[in-house]
């Protein structure tokens, strides 16, 4: 795994994934990037996709982007803490590396899904994003690289400090 700060429509990798919202037709933040670097042709396939619910993932092709594929995840919009947020954001890291498996992608880059717009907190969103993603990569699966993308310094930071914590429990 491997944190960099910059734009994630910049990412030469096989899929990267897109903070979406339930209507997958596009909005602000990461997703508006990624529908005007893409083109308008992912909103037309977006359109075919018919919604996706929170904590679950859908597939595209990546149009415009460097990256192959786009997987879509809409975010839990946070409401306090008390409406399974926490287990619904574990599941859109869950599904998107389960659908990059599928989808035989051997690089995967996310961004830090929910902490914009949706106001999760960072750092609770930061320790289940890299939890779940470890947990995963340490069971049978095809990827040999997970990139997270910080586009902000604060971001940046907090996954640096999440990751070296768990580094230091392996040494
Ligand atoms: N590359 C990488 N990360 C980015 C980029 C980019 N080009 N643009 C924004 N981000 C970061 C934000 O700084 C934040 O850290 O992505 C993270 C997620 O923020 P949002 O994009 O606001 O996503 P989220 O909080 O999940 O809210 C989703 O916002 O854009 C709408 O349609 C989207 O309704 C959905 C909601």
């Amino acid at each position: 795994m491997e944190v960099l700060q910059g734009d994630i429509t910049q990412i030469k990798v096989d899929a990267i994934v897109n903070a979406a919202n339930t209507t997958l037709l596009g909005g602000g933040g990461v997703d508006g990037a990624i529908h005007r670097a893409a083109g308008p042709a992912l909103l037309h396939a977006c359109r075919e996709l018919h919604g996706c619910d929170t904590g679950k993932a859908k597939v595209t092709k990546g149009y415009l982007l460097p990256a192959r594929y786009i997987i879509h995840t809409p975010g839990p919009i946070w409401k306090g803490g008390d409406f399974n947020e926490g287990k619904l954001l574990s599941s859109c890291y869950q599904s998107c590396l389960v659908l990059a498996d599928k989808f035989h992608c051997q690089t995967l880059a996310f961004p830090s899904i929910s902490t914009g717009v949706y106001h999760f907190p960072l750092i609770q969103a930061v320790h289940i994003a890299v939890k779940t993603i470890i947990e995963y990569l340490q069971k049978e699966s095809k990827l040999r690289k997970v990139f997270l993308i910080c586009f902000d310094e604060k971001t940046w930071k907090a996954y640096k400090w999440e990751i070296s914590g768990w580094l230091d429990q392996t040494e």
